[in-house]
């Protein structure tokens, strides 16, 4: 099984980090029989017949430092009430701090804030991060999530229809599972037994020289990603080279890279948009995360650092193509995260907690 996952880029992964639930046998059953079965259509699928060259310079540069809107998650009531929150969401601050490496700015977009308010905000920021965290599959509010999802997930398809390549998505773990569920539906998780599981990435065929996000990278870069133990997997589901396709998936996205969790089950662990003016980005992996903070057996080294960093730099440069802006610094600040409260916590370090009963909803 392992060796067949590793050159079958079919599956996808899904995240998230709080529980640890055991597959059952016939779920593993029947998902090592498929991934033999369709290795071959698999490498097919999964890439597509043939790439598209890059279409990313469609949109010019416009913007130095440009937003990135984050997507909130749902604070429930359990979690509230232990790490003592009032807020209604929250941003993980690990998220914040490395976009903010790569020189983009973050304001929040609540996914219980009212649909006018999102779409007043989608017009100002530059590009949109749906970020990690404890399952929205478990989330007290999926389906209000998910709303807001499908609402940022259109809009953005439309203004990338309008004005090609001018506004980036970009889903980290969850918003890895995010992303597929939008196109794949609920049935496309499956239970993956990935936590604190740290890999290399082993890229598709061609994923290096002609994928969107892989194919202008330094050699460097993929090298360090593809060769080392650089990225860090927190995930409780995933999506399979198999769902990947058979749901359909496959026609929207095309996998770029395939990991195996800890029993040999493969899942998809990074996707790019396949329409060439779509510039739709996700890993199932955590990019914000070095992996020797998690498995200390790992050394540091530079290479990952900066492999893991040059991503961030990746979403800043495809923002920077956005030609949106907030109307004065003044309105940008009100939303500014840096003035939302921030609270240690355990597990994310810290995090930003959005109260949408006291979020601006009017511009
Ligand atoms: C998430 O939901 C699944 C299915 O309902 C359940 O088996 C699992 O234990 C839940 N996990 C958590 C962390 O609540
Ligand atoms: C909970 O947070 C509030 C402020 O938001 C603080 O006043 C209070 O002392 C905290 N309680 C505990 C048990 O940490
Ligand atoms: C990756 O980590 C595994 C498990 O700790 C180890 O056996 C392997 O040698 C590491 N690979 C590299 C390239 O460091
Ligand atoms: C990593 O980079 C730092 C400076 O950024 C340098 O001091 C250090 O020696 C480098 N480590 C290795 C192993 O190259």
């Amino acid at each position: 099984m392992k060796g067949h996952a590793l050159s079958a880029p079919l599956l996808v992964s899904h995240d998230d980090a709080a529980s640890s639930a055991r597959p059952s046998a016939v779920v593993i059953l029947v998902l090592c029989l498929a991934a033999i079965a369709s290795v071959t259509l698999t490498a097919v699928m999964l890439h597509g017949p043939h790439y598209q060259p890059s279409l990313i310079g469609d949109a010019p540069p416009t913007s130095a430092r440009p937003v990135i809107g984050v997507v909130t998650n749902p604070t429930d009531e359990s979690f509230r009430e232990a790490f003592n929150l009032t807020g209604t969401s929250y941003i993980g601050g690990s998220f914040v701090e490395w976009l903010d490496k790569g020189g983009s700015r973050v304001i929040p977009l609540p996914y219980d804030a009212p649909e006018n308010t999102l779409r007043q905000l989608l017009r100002r920021v530059n590009g949109v991060m749906f970020q990690g965290g404890h399952s929205i599959v478990n989330s007290s509010h999926p389906n209000e999530y998910m709303r807001t999802a499908q609402l940022i997930y259109d809009e953005a398809v439309q203004m990338n229809a309008r004005r090609p390549n001018s506004f980036v998505i970009w889903g980290t773990c969850q918003g890895f599972e995010v992303l597929a569920v939008l196109e794949g539906g609920w049935q496309i998780l499956t239970r993956t037994d990935a936590e604190s599981l740290v890999l290399p990435l082993p890229l598709t065929h061609g994923t290096e020289r002609y994928s969107r996000l892989f194919g202008e990278a330094p050699e460097e870069v993929v090298m360090a990603l593809r060769d080392q133990n650089s990225t860090t997997n927190f995930h409780e589901w995933g999506v399979s080279p198999t769902d990947f396709i058979q749901t359909g998936l496959a026609h929207s996205f095309r996998a770029l890279a395939v990991n195996t969790d800890r029993i040999g089950r493969p899942f998809i662990s990074a996707m790019e948009a396949r329409q060439p003016h779509l510039p739709i980005y996700a890993t199932q992996f955590h990019p914000e995360v070095l992996p020797w903070n998690v498995d200390h057996t790992q050394a540091p080294n530079n290479q990952t650092k900066r492999a893991l960093r040059w991503l961030s730099d990746f979403i800043r440069d495809e923002a920077a193509r956005s030609p949106h802006r907030f109307d004065s610094a003044g309105q940008l600040s009100r939303f500014d995260l840096r003035n939302f409260p921030k609270k240690a916590v355990k597990y994310f370090d810290w995090l930003y907690e959005i109260n949408v009963h006291k979020f601006p909803l009017n511009l």
